[in-house]
């Protein structure tokens, strides 16, 4: 069973969307593995988007997931990666399918509401950045 590591990010949580993002995993049939609301600090912020170190959005990705509390989530199933991807949308917010969590509510790419892995690698470096072994249930 592959497991993914998917975010309610700080504009989410301020919007109360915990519940609808979380409603979407539920019904689709994945599991909820691991689960918290936390802040996370600069360092854990430039480690998670460590491949976009360059790129001239960086700062301002850093300061926006670093503003306020995050929902971090493991979810677990069948090809969960993929199907976590899907759920959440496409990263441009015009690209996002009006029928995913991105194409429902965001009207931003920088404020997108939820983040998802891209892949099992990211998913396991991810998932072990976020969550120590003892938090599984
Ligand atoms: P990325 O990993 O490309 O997208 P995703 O979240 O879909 O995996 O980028 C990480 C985040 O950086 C993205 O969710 C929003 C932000 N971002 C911008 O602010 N501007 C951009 O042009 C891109 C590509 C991303
Ligand atoms: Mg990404």
């Amino acid at each position: 069973m592959e497991k993914t590591f998917i975010m309610v990010k700080p504009d989410g949580v301020k919007r109360h969307l915990i519940g609808e993002v979380v409603k979407q995993y539920e019904q689709k049939g994945l599991i909820l593995v691991a689960g918290k609301l936390m802040v996370i600090s600069e360092e854990l912020a430039k480690k998670h988007y460590a491949e976009h170190v360059d790129k001239p959005f960086f700062g301002e990705l850093v300061s926006f997931i670093t503003s306020g509390p995050v929902f971090a989530m493991v979810w677990q199933g069948n090809d969960a990666v993929v199907i976590g991807r899907k759920i959440n949308g496409k990263t441009k917010h015009l690209e996002a399918d009006l029928a995913s969590i991105r194409g429902r509510f965001a009207t931003n790419t920088a404020f997108n509401v939820v983040h998802g892995s891209d892949s099992l690698e990211s998913a396991e470096r991810e998932i072990n950045l976020f969550f120590d072994e003892s938090e599984f249930v």
